[in-house]
């Protein structure tokens, strides 16, 4: 049965980051994990860690108690006191068979992520399973619970909202922006050029923005995100003198004082007095407040989005509910799909067999006979001999995974 499925795991609902952190192992081939696999005679295991959980999902026949907590973290961490071993221990959460699997389906779903429905995850489980079975650790159990995962969580996604709705702060400010930017041509100045700024350009690239200009303070820094936009590049004090004029003016960067003053607005609208777009998305603003009764403008600001985002994430988690019930049903169809697999593995003997049998009829038992055939007679009695094998193959194969399937069904109904 699924009884052999076990996850070990420390998460972000139980642990601060920091605890998370001190069982992170660097490299998914180290020595450590081979260590953890031997020493608790776990016939497979898979580590994943992600910026919110490491897990340890482990497939084991058998008992497994909850001392191999405490044994898992002396292997990982054995540089550590016994204390603190025994304070991360605490913290690790051991589940078996069906609830580790339904776990471990919610973090594929991100069902259990800080911010619930990021899909990225379904890309790092697959690359950290890749990784895995590179090393050796892995095999069919978890090879056959990986590739259910996936589809579960694509189902998941495809059934439900929980990925819908934007909830980072530059996906909602875009989306917000396009409302009354939705001209490609439109002419566009990005102040700043950090990680949020660079996020931001992303989106403009992806939706085909074709006129953007980056100031920023140094000027290299500008210079490498007007590459990625296909854009211009120019010191922050251009701001005080650039004549081109603008729609929309994005602003994004780590200075605590306004680097949009009225003054330098002004200059930059060159005149111009139809409505302009202002994302602001610095924290303390870096757009000059004062603009905003001076001039006719439509600004976006992080303190606006964030409730956007709130109601976006609430949605999100109102769909929780819809996704559980998709996993609820999904355990059985793994059930069955495991026992299937059981089947085979245990009839994988059978085509070997058979084909002895037949290389032994017609070279030992029927040798002579044979020998003494044409060569249109051994042809065809070779293809007589090989639809045969592969009916006598199928017959045991065909009739075990029906009972199976009858027997499942029997036990799925009486649950
Ligand atoms: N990262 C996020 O996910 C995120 C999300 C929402 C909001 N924010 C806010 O966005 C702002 C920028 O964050 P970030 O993550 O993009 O920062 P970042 O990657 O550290 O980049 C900082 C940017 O600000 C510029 N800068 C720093 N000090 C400056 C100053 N005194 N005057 C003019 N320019 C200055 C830097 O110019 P150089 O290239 O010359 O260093 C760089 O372009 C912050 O207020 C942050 O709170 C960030």
């Amino acid at each position: 049965m699924l009884d052999g499925y076990h996850l070990l795991t420390l998460t972000h609902r139980n642990a601060p980051l920091e605890t998370i952190g001190k069982m992170v192992v660097q490299d998914h081939a180290s020595p450590l994990l081979h260590d953890l696999k031997d020493r608790l005679n776990w016939e497979e295991m898979m580590y994943i860690a992600t910026c919110n959980r490491v897990a340890f999902l482990f497939y084991r026949q058998g008992p497994v108690s909850q001392d191999i907590v405490n044994e898992a973290v002396a292997t990982i961490r054995p540089d550590l006191s016994a204390a603190e071993q025994e304070d991360i221990a605490a913290q690790m959460l051991l589940l078996h068979g069906a609830d580790a699997i339904r776990h471990w389906l919610e973090v594929a779903a991100s069902m259990d992520s800080l911010v619930i429905g990021e899909r990225e995850i379904i890309r790092q489980l697959r690359e950290q399973y890749d990784h895995n079975r590179a090393a050796g650790n892995t095999g069919d159990h978890l090879r056959l619970l990986m590739r259910f995962t996936i589809e579960t969580a694509k189902e998941i996604y495809s059934q439900t909202g929980i990925g819908e709705k934007a909830v980072s702060v530059v996906a909602l400010a875009f989306g917000e922006m396009l409302k009354s930017v939705s001209d490609r041509n439109s002419r566009i100045l990005l102040v700043g050029a950090g990680q949020t700024n660079t996020l931001f350009g992303k989106f403009l690239v992806k939706y085909g923005f074709r006129n953007v200009t980056v100031f920023n303070r140094s000027i290299d820094n500008a210079q490498l995100l007007a590459d990625a936009l296909n854009g211009r590049a120019l010191p922050l004090d251009a701001l005080d003198h650039y004549s081109e004029g603008f729609d929309c003016l994005i602003v994004s960067t780590a200075a605590t004082e306004p680097v949009v003053t009225p003054d330098r607005y002004k200059n930059l609208l060159q005149g111009e007095t139809s409505c302009k777009t202002v994302v602001d998305l610095s924290v303390p603003n870096n757009v000059d407040k004062r603009i905003l009764p001076a001039f006719p403008v439509r600004f976006i600001e992080i303190e606006g989005l964030k409730q956007l985002a709130g109601e976006n994430l609430a949605f999100r988690e109102s769909e929780r509910i819809k996704a559980a019930s998709i996993i609820n049903e999904r355990l059985y169809a793994f059930r069955d799909q495991w026992h299937e697999r059981q089947v085979e593995r245990s009839l994988s003997h059978i085509p070997e067999e058979v084909r002895a049998i037949k290389e032994r009829a017609l070279y030992q038992v029927y040798g002579k006979e044979f020998a003494a055939l044409d060569p249109q007679a051994q042809a065809l009695v070779l293809e007589m001999m090989g639809y045969m094998e592969k009916k006598c193959v199928a017959i045991p194969i065909k009739t075990i995974k029906e009972m199976t399937r009858k027997q499942m069904g029997k036990i799925v109904r009486s649950l």
